[in-house]
């Protein structure tokens, strides 16, 4: 089994795949697309659930210590003046003088030459760009009625904190957790759905006492460094890099990245920050509510300091596709194989019917309905057998279960395993706990 080498050309095979396989569709595509935006298939919306699915069973599922939350996408501008990204969420904007495109000046190799025209010392001042999206509730389109989409979940989160506290009974350290799209007008959106305008997040902020801030710092790097390992990403494609002190966010004191080795370079998938009491201090000031936590045993009343580990999901489900990427040799051609961790693979199974033969179809939906309730399941009738595994394998399905003429009187199906694609017969009573060992 090899580990995948991160190329631009594997990086084609991976948008191609995603294409031709219903994992990601440009979006509004019969209009021509629609300024990097994407719709998730029959295929990626599983995959992007199993990543967000996997993100809240050992962040909120396994815990004790973190609930989760659903805060709205639509917000009132005092959140954000609160927050500081009304002022500080901006990126700097150049012109070029000469050919009239626009770039994003701290992400160009040479700040004085032009990508597209090749001209030099061609550019505009910088100005800052405010990412957010901007719109308004309600029916007049006047400065009362403005709104923004949030462009990260975080803030649902610290607005909530009260809310929280007072309900479900956490006291730090706790946390909460919360899965949901975020929406930022990038200047550059590009590479896939690695930046897009229109994304998802997942986001957890863990409230703490401050003089042990840096104890969960260090904490949550090392476990959320552990997730991408624990679902298959290879250690060597990763790596975890700490800010430097112009690096970081208006608000963090210390941030590390997880990164993955994308075909352009080590980028981020996640950031893990130290915040402060920043977050709860702001909105404490611009709301007038009390945001603190009152520690009956020790009569200490305290604003509670903010480890954040937040992730993007879309970006991260595209990263688990390139990490499990994988092409063989198999009896004189090339299998292509997604060797997806069964968490994250789209499905867990496919029931193949050797024939599309009434005798084996009807016995082998029979099987499928076994087994749906326990796993999310593919069934497919059409080409021959050799073409349905390979289309499997593509797709990431950890077991394909073929019922052929002799499972009519055995009562047993043959179970293949995509990797190894060793195959050994099973007896359909014993098949759900089969799989379940291998699957949970
Ligand atoms: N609350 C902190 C925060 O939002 P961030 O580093 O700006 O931090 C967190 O975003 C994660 O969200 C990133 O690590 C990335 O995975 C994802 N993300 C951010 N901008 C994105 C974009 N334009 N497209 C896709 N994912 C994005």
């Amino acid at each position: 089994m090899s580990e995948p080498v991160q190329t631009p050309e594997l990086f084609d095979k991976i948008v191609n795949l995603c294409k031709r396989r219903g994992f990601v569709f440009p979006s509004a595509e019969i209009y021509g697309g629609f300024r990097s935006t994407y719709d998730y298939g029959p295929v990626g919306v599983l995959l992007l659930r199993n990543v967000k699915d996997a993100w809240w069973r050992s962040m909120v599922q396994l815990r004790h210590d973190i609930v989760g939350l659903d805060a709205s996408i639509l917000g009132p501008p005092q959140i954000w003046e609160a927050s500081g990204h009304l002022t500080n969420f901006t990126d700097p904007l150049v012109d070029c003088k000469e050919c009239q495109s626009r770039w994003r000046l701290d992400k160009l190799d040479d700040p004085n030459l032009c990508p597209n025209c090749g001209s030099r010392n061609s550019f505009t001042e910088p100005r800052a760009f405010n990412l957010m999206f901007k719109t308004h509730a309600g029916p007049m389109e006047d400065s009362a009625a403005v709104a923004y989409l949030r462009p990260e979940t975080a803030q649902g989160m610290f607005i909530n904190f009260a809310n929280v506290l007072n309900t479900s009974r956490k006291k730090p350290p706790f946390g909460i957790a919360q899965i949901g799209k975020s929406f930022r007008n990038e200047i550059t959106p590009g590479n896939f759905v690695f930046r897009t305008r229109e994304f998802e997040q997942m986001e957890m902020e863990f409230f703490v006492r401050p003089d042990e801030a840096q104890h969960w710092y260090e904490y949550w790097c090392a476990t959320r460094f552990q997730w991408y390992l624990d679902h298959g990403m290879p250690e060597s494609q990763l790596r975890l890099r700490p800010h430097e002190a112009d690096e970081l966010s208006h608000y963090s004191s210390g941030t590390s990245d997880v990164e993955f080795r994308f075909p352009w370079g080590w980028d981020e998938l996640e950031g893990i920050a130290n915040r402060g009491d920043y977050d709860l201090t702001q909105h404490a000031r611009s709301s007038g509510e009390r945001l603190e936590y009152f520690d009956q045993a020790t009569n200490e009343r305290y604003v509670p300091h903010v480890i954040e580990p937040a992730a993007g999901a879309t970006r991260t489900a595209m990263a688990f596709l390139m990490a499990a990427y994988d092409e063989e040799e198999v009896k004189g051609e090339t299998r292509v194989v997604l060797r997806l961790h069964h968490r994250i693979a789209p499905f867990k199974v496919a029931v193949l019917p050797l024939s599309k033969k009434p005798e084996l179809t009807g016995p082998a939906q029979e099987v499928l309905a076994l087994l749906q309730p326990h796993f999310m399941c593919d069934y497919d009738e059409t080409q021959a057998i050799g073409r349905r595994y390979r289309r499997q394998d593509e797709l990431g399905t950890p077991f394909c279960i073929t019922f052929d003429f002799d499972s009519v009187d055995d009562r047993a199906v043959t179970v293949r395993e995509r990797d190894s694609m060793a195959q050994e017969r099973i007896g359909i009573d014993a098949l759900v706990g089969h799989l379940c060992d291998r699957l949970t």
